[in-house]
């Protein structure tokens, strides 16, 4: 690890200036994790449009992992896919931040619960299949 800083620079500039922090009011797909190891919150919010994210917010109450991971997952998933979404892990939001340190790493696993929650929900409320299998 580069530095006297637990955390990247990536992962340092995300959490002072996240992406994309708020709620959707028109979302289709909502989603919503607690995290059992330290009771963080994490919701995530998504506009789904013809099988494209076309819009994703969240809200976390959590440490600063945490927001990075959400910040710098809503900006991986908006305007892809909802199958890349859908296959988003949090070690590929990890990697994007420059890496967490290990100890971290449970934090980012909010992100990608979060996105599975939001899909569930998504096929929920519309009775479509988030990706065809
Ligand atoms: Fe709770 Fe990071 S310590 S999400």
């Amino acid at each position: 690890m580069a530095g006297a800083l637990p955390y990247s620079e990536k992962v340092m500039e995300h959490f002072t200036n996240p992406r994309n922090m708020g709620e959707i009011e028109d979302a289709n797909a909502i989603g919503e994790v607690g995290n059992p190891a330290c009771g963080d919150m994490m919701r995530l919010y998504m506009k789904i449009e013809n099988g494209t994210v076309v819009d994703a917010k969240f809200k976390t109450f959590g440490c600063g992992a945490a927001i990075a991971s959400s910040s710098m997952m809503t900006e991986m998933i908006k305007g892809k896919s909802v199958e890349y979404a859908a296959n988003l892990t949090n070690e590929e939001v990890a990697e994007a931040l420059d890496g967490l340190p290990p100890v971290k790493i449970h934090c980012s696993l909010m992100a990608e619960e979060a996105l599975k929650s939001a899909l569930d929900d998504y096929e929920k409320r519309t009775g479509k299949k988030a990706v065809a299998s």
